[in-house]
């Protein structure tokens, strides 16, 4: 029968073939064991010397790490390994032997690894973070989708920037200038008036010249958007939805969390509700923690963001930012002008903000005059003003990172592991 590593418990002592791949081996003279990997998991397969031939024994002996085979065996039961089964190996069919496989289980430097992304993929750790990134992904549509969110996308060619026009990427469009697309807010405000609760995923690029390990130049975003909805309501769909995010992860990713050697304790009290504190709260908290420098009006760099984090055992909403500190289309705190309705998610244990949200101005007026103090060109905008004259309504809305998310929920160093290929500073290979 073939079959997968993945779904193996149905077929404890039957035999079974599997595609797989050398990940390690050991042996000694009597029997050897082959780290197998197939993609969907890995598995220990052994080899008796006295109990297959000569021949198999040989080739379990002297196959090379990466080799690619159909290895045939009996599943068994296995309690000591973290998947509960082993096989034990019948037979083996090489399908290519790999030489010289740069990647050794010796300990690599960074960069050498990042040189072999291509490759490094393989190895059991980033096996599981892609698992982690695929089941966040995958609770993401089930929340949005439970939820009575349309999924939207918005473009990556843009005429227009909502979040500043420092860190764009720019691109010819035919005769015109254009730009990968930083955020598909904007767009999805638009959406939101036609569908109500919408929520976008794609990829979003920022040319940004910070090198810190919470910077990608590539990334990818979930931004929800929904019409008829403060920020105080928003503010429940953020906490609902990272609680469910982690708790996803808790559930369905056992396995993973272990090869990462994951603190799930820490992860188990991210539960809505989450604390909230505001932004002018957080410079006093600061200053009480030793933060003399810190001054009403600046923006907190991430040693602040990690400092607040530490007060909290959840992730802690920042809100009310100086509204000079914030985008244009932010609405103002009805009771202070020098605010706006907005807030920061941060993570705890160091990671950082994880999502960013307001509520949008929509009132005509207002928006036209933030458009011109901000120096936006009105053409490209023209159609994004529309949107607060005709029917304009309150509506609030948020972009989770993706790959912070995912650093933070595996315990991961960096966000560079935390996507397939990442785009870096000086990365653009594999
Ligand atoms: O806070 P940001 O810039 O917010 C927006 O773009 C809004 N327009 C979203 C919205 O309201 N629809 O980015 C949102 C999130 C951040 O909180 C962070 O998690 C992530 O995107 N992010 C990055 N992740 C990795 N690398 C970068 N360079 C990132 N910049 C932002
Ligand atoms: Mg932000």
């Amino acid at each position: 029968m073939k079959t997968t590593i993945a779904e193996v418990h149905k077929y404890v002592d039957q035999e079974v073939t599997i595609g797989a791949w050398i990940a390690n081996k050991r042996s000694s003279g009597k029997i050897a064991f082959l780290q197998l990997r197939d993609g969907t998991g890995f598995i220990q397969g052994v080899v008796v010397k006295a109990e297959v031939n000569e021949e198999v024994f040989q080739k379990a002996k002297s196959i090379t790490q990466e080799s690619s085979l159909y290895v045939t065996g009996m599943i068994k039961v296995d309690e000591r390994s973290p998947l509960g089964y082993e096989l034990l190996v019948t037979n083996m069919e090489v399908i290519h032997e790999a030489v010289d496989y740069p990647i050794t289980p010796k300990n690599h430097g960074t960069e050498f690894l990042m040189d072999n992304r291509h490759l490094w993929l393989r190895s059991k750790r980033q096996h599981a973070v892609m698992k982690i990134r695929n089941e966040v992904i995958r609770a993401t549509y089930e929340y949005y989708n439970q939820n009575g969110f349309t999924k939207v996308d918005p473009p990556i060619l843009t005429g227009s920037a909502p979040e500043g026009t420092t860190e764009l990427f720019n691109t010819k469009y035919f005769d015109e200038d254009a730009y990968l697309s930083q955020s598909g807010q904007l767009y999805m405000e638009a959406a939101a008036m036609a569908l109500g609760k919408v929520f976008s995923f794609g990829p979003t690029f920022r040319a940004e010249k910070s090198k810190t390990r919470r910077h990608l130049i590539e990334f990818w975003m979930i931004e929800p958007e929904m019409a008829f909805y403060t920020h105080e309501e928003s503010l429940k769909v953020q906490e609902e939805y990272v609680s469910y995010l982690v708790q996803s992860v808790l559930k369905n990713c056992k396995l993973e969390l272990g090869v990462l050697g994951r603190d799930t304790s820490k992860l188990e009290q991210v539960q809505a509700p989450f604390p909230r504190i505001t932004y002018d709260d957080a410079i006093k908290l600061l200053h009480e923690k030793g933060f003399d420098d810190i001054q009403w009006g600046d923006d907190f760099g991430a040693p602040h963001e990690t400092a607040i984090a530490e007060s909290f055992d959840k992730p802690v909403f920042i809100i009310h930012y100086p509204t000079a500190l914030k985008p244009f289309y932010m609405q103002p705190h009805p009771e202070r002008e020098d605010v706006v309705l907005c807030a920061d998610l941060i993570a705890p244990e160091g990671y950082g903000e994880i999502i960013g949200g307001s509520e949008r101005i929509h009132d005509y007026e207002l928006m036209k005059q933030r458009m011109e103090e901000h120096d936006l060109d009105p053409a490209a905008y023209d159609w994004y003003l529309q949107l607060s004259k005709y029917g304009s309504v309150p509506h609030s809305g948020f972009g989770l990172g993706l790959e912070r998310t995912i650093a933070w929920i595996s315990g991961i160093e960096h966000v560079r592991e935390a996507i397939p290929f990442p785009r870096l500073l000086n990365r653009l290979y594999p």
